[in-house]
């Protein structure tokens, strides 16, 4: 499938999307129905995206569906939030695995309860070969608590003798994260009105595009995530060079 504009376009498509999925509570407030309703709305636009992703040639989608912090919200939220991960997993895994994509999570899966750990691991298993896009669920993730975890990793390989000062670099230090395998994202795109990261991949953003849109989570459509694409491949990215370097690159 090509962009509407793909012909006014000079810049290649993202590699990897990540997405702060956020406004599925005002979403629902709106329409005076309770905050799971959002929710579970916001599980449909998930899988729009993915479709949107795959059908695209954007190899690499990561969603941010539970920080470290939301496990302070209500109870009954928390719980339906689960409820309603193991049940995507559960409808969606069968159609993940025919169009190829590898199902994997990032973040402290440990706190998960125990019928979502089993669906993740059966889907992460049932999907580890396959090699056309890569869909990342964030789930009990935060970025410092995953660079803390990073660092200690470090630290140990430096106590142990396995690795010296100098070995540590910018490379080193990305495979020590949960994110080791995968490219940092080139694109990010937070939906809900705010214009902040929220703990999100705070190391592997540095060099990303942001993309802020008041739209609410569960309006973000296809032509929501063309006009995000639109929007990325205006932009020049210099990694901190001059215009002119970048031109005479290209
Ligand atoms: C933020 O909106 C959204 C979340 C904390 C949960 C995201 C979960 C989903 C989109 C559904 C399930 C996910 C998958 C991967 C199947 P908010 O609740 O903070 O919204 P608000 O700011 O309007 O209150």
């Amino acid at each position: 499938m090509l962009s509407p504009n793909s012909d006014q376009s000079t810049n290649a498509l993202p590699t990897h999307v990540a997405i702060i999925m956020d406004g599925n509570g005002r979403w629902a407030k709106k329409r005076f129905m309770p905050r799971l309703e959002g929710h579970r709305q916001g599980a449909k636009s998930v899988r729009r995206a993915v479709e949107f992703c795959r059908s695209n040639g954007i190899k690499f989608l990561t969603l941010y569906a539970f920080s470290t912090e939301n496990w302070q919200r209500p109870e009954s939220e928390v719980s339906g939030l689960m409820k309603l991960l193991s049940q995507f997993i559960d409808s969606e895994i069968d159609e993940i695995h025919k169009n190829d994509i590898r199902f994997n999570i990032i973040g402290q899966t440990k706190r998960l309860p125990a019928f979502v750990k089993n669906k993740i691991e059966a889907a992460l298993a049932k999907t580890s070969k396959n090699r056309t896009m890569v869909l990342t669920v964030a789930l009990s993730y935060g970025g410092r608590q995953e660079i803390i975890s990073a660092a200690l990793k470090v630290h140990e390989a430096l106590l142990s003798g396995s690795m010296k000062n100098e070995d540590v670099n910018d490379s080193v230090f990305s495979s020590c994260l949960n994110t080791a395998n995968l490219p940092d994202p080139d694109l990010l795109i937070r939906t809900g009105g705010e214009i902040r990261i929220s703990n999100f991949l705070l190391w592997q953003l540095a060099y990303a595009e942001l993309y802020f849109t008041d739209q609410l989570w569960p309006d973000f459509d296809e032509n929501s995530f063309w006009k995000a694409i639109e929007e990325f491949r205006s932009r020049q990215r210099r990694y901190g060079k001059i215009s002119e370097q970048i031109q005479s690159q290209s």
